[in-house]
Parts: C-alpha cells; sequence; structure tokens
C-alpha cells in the first residue's frame, strides 16, 4: 500500500495538544505515530502514563496494547503516514514576540521522509500566513525529490484541557487550505476524527480566525478585571452586577475576575496578533491595553489580600491556593500566580502555595493546607482541594474564583 492509501496518521508533538489528538484519531480507526523529540516523554508515553490530564492511563494503555499507537523519537516513522499534523508549541521570546523556532524544527526535521501525496496540516497557533510562508517553504526545500505533490492545510486546534463537554470530536474544527485538493483532502480526514469541519476558504482565514478567537477572551476578561476593580472601590460585589447583567437574554456574556491570564494561549496568541499588526504597518492599540490590564491584576490581588491582614503584622504568611492557571489541569506555563507570589514577596510576604495538581513549580514545593497563615489566597479551585479546613480556622480568604459565598471570614475579589 502507498502512504496516501494509509490510514496511518503521524502526529509530531505529544503534548495536550497531540495527544489528545492521537487518542481521537485511534478512535476513528486510524493507525497513530506519535512523534515527539523529548525522548523522556516518548519513554513515558510509551510506557502508559500519560503526561496530560485530558488523557487517562487506561486510555493511552488501550490504545497502546491494540497496536493503534505508538510514540516515537524517529522522524522517519512518518514515511508510512497520509497525513501529518504539527501540533508542536508556539510560545513567545523573550521580547514577547512569536517564537517559532519550533514550529520551523518540526517542519524541518519531518520534510525528508514525507511521503508523495501526504496531507501536511498545521495545527499549532500562529499568525495569518505561517503555514504559507514558513511552513510549506520548508517543507518544499527538503522534501524527497519522488514527493511530487504535497497537500497542505491549516486547521488550528480549538482544545479546551479539562474541559469535560468540548473535545477533539464534537469542537467544530476549521479547516482552510491551500487549494481545491488539499482543502478535500483535509476535509475527508478532519470529517473523519469530528463531528463537524469548518471549510473557510485559506489556511489565512483558519490562522486568523483562532487568534481573534483566544484575543476575545483576552479583551473580554481584561474589561471584567478593570470593572472589578472599579467596582470594589465603590464597594460593589462585581459578581453581583455580572449575575444581574446575565439575566439580559441577548448580547452579553459573563466573564469573570481573576489573578489574570495563563497557560499556553490566552496570554500568548493575542501577542501574535499585536505582532502580526505591527509587521503590516498597524497597531493593535485595543489587545495592547488588554494585555497590560491582565498583567496589573498580579499586583492588585496581592494588595487586596494583604489588606486583609492585620496592621500589627510586619512579616504578612500568605498561603497560595492552586497556581495552575486554571482549574483541572497541572499547568503552570504563564500562569498569573507567578507574578502574584513576586508583588507578595516584593511587599515582604512570606509565600507559601498549595495545589493537588502541582509537584512541584519554579523550584519550589507545595506546602500542606495545615501551614499557618494570615491569609489565603484561593487562586485556582482545584479539584480536591479541602477549603473548608481554612475557614474552620477563621483563616481569611480572599476569593479570586467566585467559588465560595456567604462565609464569613472570605473576601470575594
Ligand atoms: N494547550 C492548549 O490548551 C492549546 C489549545 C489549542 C491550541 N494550542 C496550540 O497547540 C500547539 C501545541 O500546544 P501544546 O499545548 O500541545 O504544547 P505542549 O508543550 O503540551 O506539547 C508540545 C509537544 O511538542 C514537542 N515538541 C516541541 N518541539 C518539537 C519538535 N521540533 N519536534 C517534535 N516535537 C516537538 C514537545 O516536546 C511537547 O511534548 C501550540 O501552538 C498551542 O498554541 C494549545
Amino acid at each position: 500500500m502507498n502512504a496516501q492509501e494509509s490510514r496511518i496518521l503521524a502526529i509530531i508533538g505529544q503534548g495536550y495538544v497531540g495527544l489528545p489528538l492521537a487518542m481521537a484519531a485511534v478512535d476513528a480507526g486510524w493507525t497513530v505515530i506519535g512523534i515527539d523529540n523529548f525522548e523522556a516523554k516518548v519513554a513515558q508515553i510509551n510506557s502508559g502514563k500519560s503526561p496530560v490530564e485530558d488523557i487517562s492511563d487506561t486510555q493511552l494503555q488501550a490504545a497502546l496494547v491494540s497496536g493503534a499507537y505508538r510514540a516515537s523519537a524517529d522522524f522517519s516513522s512518518a514515511a508510512k503516514a497520509s497525513v501529518i499534523t504539527i501540533c508542536v508549541p508556539t510560545p513567545l521570546d523573550e521580547k514577547r514576540e512569536p517564537d517559532l523556532s519550533l514550529l520551523q524544527s518540526a517542519a524541518t526535521e519531518v520534510a525528508p521522509y514525507i511521503s508523495n501525496e501526504t496531507l501536511v496540516v498545521s495545527e499549532s497557533t500562529s499568525y495569518p500566513g505561517t503555514l504559507r510562508d514558513i511552513i510549506i517553504p520548508t517543507v518544499d526545500s527538503l522534501k524527497p525529490k519522488d514527493s511530487i505533490y504535497v497537500y497542505f492545510a491549516s486547521a488550528p486546534e480549538r482544545v479546551n484541557p479539562g474541559d469535560q463537554v468540548w473535545n477533539q470530536k464534537n469542537t467544530p474544527r476549521l479547516v482552510g487550505a491551500i487549494d481545491n485538493a488539499s482543502q478535500v483532502k483535509a476535509l475527508a480526514f478532519y470529517e473523519s476524527i469530528c463531528d463537524f469541519a469548518v471549510s473557510v476558504s485559506s489556511p489565512e482565514v483558519a490562522e486568523a480566525a483562532k487568534l481573534l478567537e483566544n484575543t476575545f477572551r483576552l479583551v473580554n476578561i481584561a474589561l471584567i478585571n478593570e470593572f472589578t476593580q472599579l467596582c470594589a472601590a465603590a464597594g460593589i460585589n462585581a459578581h453581583e452586577v455580572i449575575d444581574a447583567a446575565s439575566t439580559k437574554p441577548y448580547g452579553f456574556m459573563p466573564f469573570r475576575p481573576g489573578v489574570g491570564v495563563g497557560g499556553h494561549c490566552i496570554p500568548v496568541d493575542p501577542l501574535y496578533l499585536t505582532w502580526w499588526a505591527r509587521q503590516n504597518g498597524g497597531r493593535a492599540e485595543f489587545v495592547e491595553t488588554a494585555d497590560s490590564i491582565n498583567h496589573m491584576m498580579p499586583k492588585y490581588v496581592a494588595q487586596r489580600a494583604l489588606e486583609l491582614v492585620d496592621s500589627s503584622v510586619t512579616k504578612p504568611k500568605v498561603l497560595i491556593l492552586g497556581v495552575a492557571y486554571k482549574p483541572g489541569v497541572g499547568d503552570v506555563r504563564e500562569t498569573p500566580v507567578s507574578e502574584l507570589r513576586n508583588h507578595l514577596k516584593a511587599q515582604g510576604a512570606e509565600v507559601a502555595w498549595h495545589d493537588p495538581l502541582v509537584i512541584n513549580w519554579e523550584g519550589s514545593y507545595p506546602v500542606t493546607l495545615e501551614w499557618e497563615c494570615d491569609v489565603a489566597i484561593l487562586a485556582t479551585k482545584q479539584p480536591g482541594m479541602d477549603i473548608k479546613q481554612l475557614i474552620l480556622r477563621r483563616i481569611q480568604i480572599l476569593d479570586c474564583t467566585n467559588s465560595i459565598h456567604n462565609q464569613a471570614g472570605v473576601t470575594s475579589l
């Protein structure tokens, strides 16, 4: 059988996006090779231990035992694939500008093994033009000479780790390809895995839509973070206001305040948009403002928490509850709690943290909830965190998650 006739999928990158995609494809009848250049992760996955919360060890082990899935650090295994998807990180560099080095290296390393008539899809989030300007020239210059035709599309992943409702299968997938033949191949592939594939006219539309989706969240979170500060200064509970506004049946969507924004997407993707705007001679001022408002939140939260401590305490002890960037995951990438801890320390506080899903964080280790503190900040409400025992010990809590109501000693952000 030719590679292009096989139902073999190679996925480059086996993280929060790539591994769940692999399992969804296995469920849909594909044989999947999960390629990752981090050898320890490949070994962990092949031993049946899942590195991501959304995939259980049981599900992973079943896929391994069936022979439908294996992880590999060897890019040459992509030669048998009829579809190759790229799911590697697209972070920011030290200047907070797009860092496409991993995407570039993934394309470079897999290119020599791309068989004729293979479909190559980028699922990584990036600015419009990434597929056409970076991935395609790289692949075209390095692919085998007899791989005359390679199909290309962009289909940005929308997965929301920890989400119990929306997953790879039932979340509509945007698909934008470089030509009709590629579009037909890409739609057929995603329709075999997802309930809905949405066809758009170009890869750039798909890439831009992904940036719009996450920028929409960033600016609305910034709006509500600013609004919350205005309400708090006037003695109004912002959550009650949001609940009240939410009774309007149209034209309003509730967002909640918090310590800031974190993770690999919301704080990062909008900066791909601001960078892209500058490259085109424009400026995304509104987005830049939203970004800076969210970055001010950790300082505001630190101040609000320290105001709850008796002024006679010279070195307050602060316990941060939840350091992952959102509930249900152990992912601490870009967590705003990092800036929160820095601000608390800068104010002279002694800071400890507790998070049942995080083993170590920035070189430090969690404490138990018994740790004696003057104030606790509920930054991320993790499952399995017994807040009640702090309430019973009458510890002041600043709740940044709107999850504790009508309890003495608990102040809402
Ligand atoms: N995590 C999310 O919630 C989410 C949601 C939607 C889209 N995305 C986007 O998907 C992409 C992947 O994100 P992620 O969260 O899965 O990242 P991740 O860090 O969880 O996983 C990426 C994997 O790629 C591997 N890798 C890095 N460079 C490589 C290379 N050159 N060759 C082979 N493997 C390589 C890493 O070892 C890692 O295992 C990013 O563009 C991200 O913005 C992420």
